[in-house]
């Protein structure tokens, strides 16, 4: 367990304007946090970690969504890559549970899980895909499910980890990036479903925050 490629607090990102952010969400930002190039630097050693780990055994990956989609499937691509190109290959399956957990920026205090059939988990490997951990109490209410099918074994891969004080301790096998307490959005994490369709992880201004909110 590594705690991924830290940004400091004092790091506050680059100028947006030295990157390509779509028009309709210009005035919106107010720096661009992790750039789109870093991300898929960091999945791809990601990646490597855990096929490293969990390579000697068929992966079944689950894809947290909606948040998770992006970086489920670009993690997907490197873990395939490593697959064709190396003498370790093991078949990947994959499924998609959701979950909701916050309203504008913050927790609602309720986490609900939207799911296939979990039976299928009983005796396999399984690799949970988030995007972003906060308190942790969403990626624990859904552990705490997937364990209920008795899995043989259960991974969990966070692109970004929060350093917050309303953190309950969990801590992911993998993390991309931990992170300042900021909320940020874009490569599919969302301000109440706007921004999903940016490809940097940036922070937004307190306008948008007022523009967005429900
Ligand atoms: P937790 O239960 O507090 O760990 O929150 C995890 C969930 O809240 C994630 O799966 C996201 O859906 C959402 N979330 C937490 N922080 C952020 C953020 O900064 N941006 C977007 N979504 C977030």
């Amino acid at each position: 367990m590594t705690s991924g490629l830290q940004i400091k607090d004092e790091d506050c990102g680059f100028n947006k304007n030295l990157f390509c952010v779509p028009k309709h969400y210009e005035d919106d930002l107010e720096r661009v946090f992790i750039p789109h190039g870093l991300i898929l630097d960091r999945t791809e050693r990601l990646a490597r970690d855990i096929m490293q780990d969990m390579g000697n055994h068929p992966i079944f990956a689950l894809c947290v969504l909606k948040g998770g989609y992006k970086f489920f499937a670009d993690l997907m691509d490197h873990i395939k890559a490593l697959n064709r190109n190396t003498d370790q290959s093991v078949p990947i399956t994959v499924d998609f549970v959701r979950t909701k957990s916050y309203c504008n920026d913050v927790p609602n205090g309720m986490v609900s899980i939207i799911g296939e059939e979990l039976s299928a988990f009983k005796g396999k490997n399984i690799l949970v895909v988030e995007d972003i951990i906060d308190t942790g109490k969403t990626i624990q209410a859904l552990l705490s499910k997937i364990k209920e099918y008795e899995p043989q074994m259960v991974k969990v891969v966070s692109l970004l980890v929060k350093r917050t004080i309303r953190s309950s301790g969990y801590k992911p096998d993998y993390t991309g990036f931990e992170i300042p307490d900021k909320f940020v959005v874009g490569y599919a994490l969302d301000y109440n479903e706007y921004f999903r369709d940016l490809n940097h992880i940036c922070i937004l201004n307190e306008k948008a925050k007022e523009k967005y909110k429900l």
